[in-house]
């Protein structure tokens, strides 16, 4: 009989084997061989590690490719004209912030996407790897003149402006180009949204976009506004300028309600807002604008716990809201978009650790803790550190069926905080050179990675059909080093 541990949180289950962690959690093209040994893309662990060493990022390329192609599927079906010949074109624009790369940005644009980039450098990548400058759309709340101008320059599809200052700044580098820049506005409809729970609030506390909510003084002075609750808001005023700037072709409006969502609601909700938004433009000023973005924030499985919808369910639920509402404000159904990251990579991606020290720490009366010390940490997944963000782990090199104990996964950096997996059952006869694999760290772990206690960054490498290949190499002692103007090795 196995007993849940006294430490372990309620939604963990003890277990003797991995098997459905492992169905609900790798890449659909991983699987154990004769020998039990974990491959991935049809690729050894222990033959990745000896080619690459460890810790390594390995993303499978066809669960990518697959994410890639599941998502822009679902919505151009669901989007697509219905009986009455009413529906809209889809485009699903790969947020590059969750891992980009230029093998990365082209797996995208190969499967039909578009690319979504959040700042100069991102944009470099995108643009490097050849993907059609007007798929590519540049986000950021500070963009500097010169990722502007460069944006600009290179033709990007869409520059999402997120103030009023910037309106202004784009503006004045478009006629200084002799261009029309094509601007969405990033707008914040007080919708949160995250995992099974959003709120919905009049305002908005944070740095991003263009509130709907009117500034405090409009709304004390006497204006008759029942007819436009948006009148004298951020959000409304920035349309009015985009509309009338110089050098600006203003496409429409954009939102992101936040991250690992798993519900339609909140998308639905936010949805309603910017569509009545949309209708009250279009009384006011008889403008229509084409296109609505409602961003990324598509929620992944990291653990046994989490249970998201199929991209198919996300789709329905949102196409039957759009057409509802635009129905109700007289507006044609706009072009849409969405801006997925972490559903495409996320699921791709595999962290594959070498076992180091173990420890059992009584924690109380009788009660152990065991800690498993990783090559690895902090520096190559900073999740679980900053947004306490739960994962899972099995072990990879071999297949250990039996006792298992909960175990704590840790780095090796100087910081007690240094975990890469809190709890997880793992099995009693895990030893040194182990090779574990945490699952689902394919977004957000490389590309928030650094190099604390000069730990030089893993590699990223992509497999797929028995192969394969870097993606990024790994970091080099001498090249992490050569920063500081005093090395000499
Ligand atoms: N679009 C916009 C405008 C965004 O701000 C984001 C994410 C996305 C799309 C993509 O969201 P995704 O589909 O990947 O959830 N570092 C955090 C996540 C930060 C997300 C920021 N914006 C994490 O590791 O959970």
């Amino acid at each position: 009989m196995n007993l849940a541990h006294p430490l372990a949180p309620e939604w963990l289950s003890p277990r003797t084997d991995t098997a459905d962690l492992e169905a609900a959690l790798l890449p659909r093209d991983a699987v154990r061989n004769d020998e039990g040994e974990l491959t991935l893309g049809g690729v050894s662990v222990s033959a990745l590690a000896a080619e690459h060493g460890t810790p390594l990022y390995v993303i499978s390329e066809t669960e990518f490719r697959t994410r890639a192609r599941e998502f822009r599927e679902a919505f151009t079906a669901a989007f697509a004209a219905d009986d009455s010949g009413v529906g809209a074109e889809v485009d699903v624009y790969y947020a590059g912030k969750a891992f980009l790369s230029t093998h990365a940005a082209r797996w995208a644009a190969e499967e039909g996407l578009c690319v979504d980039t959040a700042s100069g450098g991102e944009l470099a990548i995108a643009l490097a790897a050849g993907v059609a400058p007007s798929r590519i759309g540049l986000h950021g709340n500070n963009k500097s003149e010169a990722e502007i101008r460069r944006a600009l320059e290179a033709g990007v599809g869409r520059i999402i402006a997120d103030s009023l200052d910037e309106i202004d700044r784009i503006s004045q580098i478009a006629q200084g180009l002799g261009v029309e820049a094509p601007v969405m506005l990033r707008l914040t409809p007080g919708v949160h949204a995250s995992t099974h729970e959003y709120i919905a609030t009049a305002h908005e506390d944070q740095k991003f976009g263009l509130s709907l909510t009117p500034a405090v003084d409009y709304q004390r002075s006497d204006h008759d506004d029942a007819a436009n609750p948006y009148l004298g808001s951020p959000a409304w005023t920035a349309v009015e300028r985009a509309l009338d700037a110089p050098g600006i072709n203003l496409l429409g409006l954009h939102c992101h309600i936040g991250s690992q969502i798993f519900e339609a609601a909140g998308f639905e909700v936010a949805a309603g807002k910017l569509i009545s938004f949309l209708g009250q433009l279009q009384q006011a000023h008889q403008v229509v604008l084409p296109e609505l973005d409602l961003g990324g924030g598509h929620g992944i499985a990291y653990t046994e716990a989490d249970t998201p919808r199929a991209p198919r369910q996300i789709a329905e639920a949102l196409a039957a809201a759009v057409r509802t509402a635009c129905a109700e404000h007289g507006i044609g159904i706009p072009r849409l978009s969405i801006e997925p990251g972490r559903a495409i990579v996320g699921p791709a991606g595999v962290t594959l650790y070498s076992v180091g020290v173990q420890k059992d720490v009584v924690v109380e009366d009788g009660v152990t803790r065991r800690y498993i010390a990783v090559d690895g940490g902090m520096s190559d997944n900073a999740r679980t550190v900053l947004y306490d963000a739960d994962y899972s782990a099995v072990v990879a090199s071999r297949q250990i069926t039996g006792e298992h104990v909960l175990s704590r996964i840790v780095g090796k950096h100087c910081e007690s905080g240094d975990i890469v997996v809190r709890n997880v059952y793992l099995p009693a006869a895990v030893r040194r050179g182990d090779l574990l694999a945490v699952p689902a760290t394919g977004a957000y772990c490389h590309s928030l990675s650094s190099n604390y206690n000069y730990l030089t960054r893993p590699a990223v490498v992509a497999v797929a059909q028995g192969e394969s290949r870097v993606l990024i190499r790994r970091e080099t002692e001498e090249q992490m080093l050569s920063r500081d103007t005093g090395y000499a090795p």
